[in-house]
């Protein structure tokens, strides 16, 4: 098929990599110059696994513009530009405009929305451009988002047109994973459901890990093993830290709640996780600062400043937010992060000995692989903010391991 892909950040740069894969020719439009010219140069604008090789292998079936020329004759053509946090809710400025693009090319277009959309949102689009409208949700993980996409968990299909709705459904067929094919409505709400469920999981296991650091003797990392062995409860999303950060949970989470609320419906517990996320940092900075002796005049090493692992995107990022509150105490703070250099107002270090080797504290904030294997055994203080390190002290508040002992 001919496919056109609006929209080339993180969702919209690697459904246009793994449909090429599959095949299809697709124009990739983004209004970003600059990025157009680096996908051009075969040189990528985000970092995420896998996708450089995965567009240089496809490279002569991929075109890249800031127009819309070639819009038109596209069979599908799929929307993942932003929809940032509005007055009240999502702000659609973008995914309207992208549309009505769309509807200039081609009046007969089927426009396929990935980007994350309120319930309503298709049947606008529809109502204001008159085209036939896919409403096909991603569920992808930064730094994981190439896997996601090929095995995905599901594939989630909405609209008023069944044989359009079929028709995309196929698209995905190589998957193999299960269907929904539905309406619009549904498409859309199985996506924010879905998001908010998993942060109000984190933010269960966050509170637990608020009590568990009241508790002599407990430990959050074990209470939360015991209970994912339960497959009812299920042992992912359920990995206690400094909260939920990235580019959907924080932001899908106050849109769902406040697409409610125009609606008339308190989504209270949504708007606890979101505050509970809110306030882990503060929390955990008031445990760590009272068991180490405050933070003036010490120096602190912080490894990872991305929102996850396997990502440089510090949108919503917890470990940033961190940095920033430690910054407002006299510590001298060391960042290191494997793929982000370019942070302003701290001193960035380029390897993890650089970082850690003139450090009294150590505090590992992103839940990278390397951080489990690196030699942090110089610090007097170790502070796993992530509960990644299995060092064998179950019974220390908030993961901090005095090493001088
Ligand atoms: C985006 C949405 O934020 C999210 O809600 C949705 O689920 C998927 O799409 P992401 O891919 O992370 O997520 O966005 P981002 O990395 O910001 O990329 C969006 C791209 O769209 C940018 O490259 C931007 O330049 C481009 N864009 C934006 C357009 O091409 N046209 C526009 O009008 C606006
Ligand atoms: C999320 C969804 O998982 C994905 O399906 C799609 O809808 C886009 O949004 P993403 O934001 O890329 O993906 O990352 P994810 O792996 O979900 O992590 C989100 C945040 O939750 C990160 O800050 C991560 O550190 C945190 N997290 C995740 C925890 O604190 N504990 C966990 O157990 C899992």
């Amino acid at each position: 098929m001919k496919i056109s892909v609006i929209g080339l950040g993180y969702v919209g740069l690697v459904t246009a990599a793994v449909l090429s894969d599959q095949g299809h020719n697709i124009n990739g439009v983004d209004v970003d110059e600059n990025k157009i010219r680096m996908l051009e140069e075969g040189r990528m604008p985000i970092y995420e696994p896998g996708l450089d090789n995965l567009i240089e292998k496809n490279r002569d079936h991929i075109s890249f513009n800031t127009d819309y020329s070639n819009v038109g004759e596209s069979d599908l053509v799929f929307v993942c530009v932003p929809t940032p946090d509005g007055e009240n809710g999502i702000d659609l400025k973008y995914v309207m405009a992208a549309c009505s693009s769309i509807r200039d090319c081609n009046q007969q277009a089927t426009v396929v929305i990935k980007s994350t959309v309120t319930p309503g949102t298709a049947a606008k689009v529809r109502s204001a451009t008159g085209l036939t409208v896919v409403s096909n949700p991603e569920f992808l993980r930064e730094g994981y988002a190439i896997e996601d996409s090929v095995n995905a968990s599901r594939i989630v299909v909405g609209s008023h047109d069944q044989g359009k709705a079929r028709l995309v459904a196929d698209l995905w067929s190589f998957t193999k994973a299960p269907e929904v094919v539905t309406n619009n409505e549904n498409a859309e709400l199985i996506k924010y459901a879905s998001n908010a469920f998993l942060a109000v999981k984190i933010s269960f296991i966050n509170e637990m890990a608020n009590l568990c650091e009241t508790i002599p003797g407990a430990d959050v990392n074990i209470v939360a093993e015991g209970m994912g062995f339960d497959d009812r409860i299920g042992n992912r999303f359920l990995k206690a830290g400094i909260g939920f950060g990235g580019s959907c949970f924080p932001k899908d989470t106050r849109a769902i709640v406040a697409d409610a609320t125009s609606r008339g419906v308190d989504l209270s517990i949504i708007k606890k996780a979101i505050s509970v996320n809110d306030t882990r940092i503060t929390h955990v900075l008031d445990r760590v600062g009272k068991r180490i002796g405050g933070f003036n005049n010490k120096k602190i090493a912080v490894l990872g400043a991305s929102f996850k692992e396997n990502t440089d995107d510090l949108r919503f990022s917890k470990s940033w937010e961190l940095i920033e509150e430690l910054k407002k105490s006299q510590a001298e703070i060391t960042v290191y992060d494997p793929v982000v250099r370019n942070l302003e107002g701290v001193r960035v270090a380029n390897t993890i000995e650089e970082a850690v080797s003139d450090s009294d504290v150590v505090m590992v904030a992103t839940e990278w692989e390397m951080f489990r294997e690196a030699d942090l055994s110089k610090a007097r203080y170790l502070i796993d903010l992530r509960g990644i390190l299995d060092n064998g002290v179950a019974d220390l508040k908030v993961g901090v391991y005095d090493q001088s002992a």
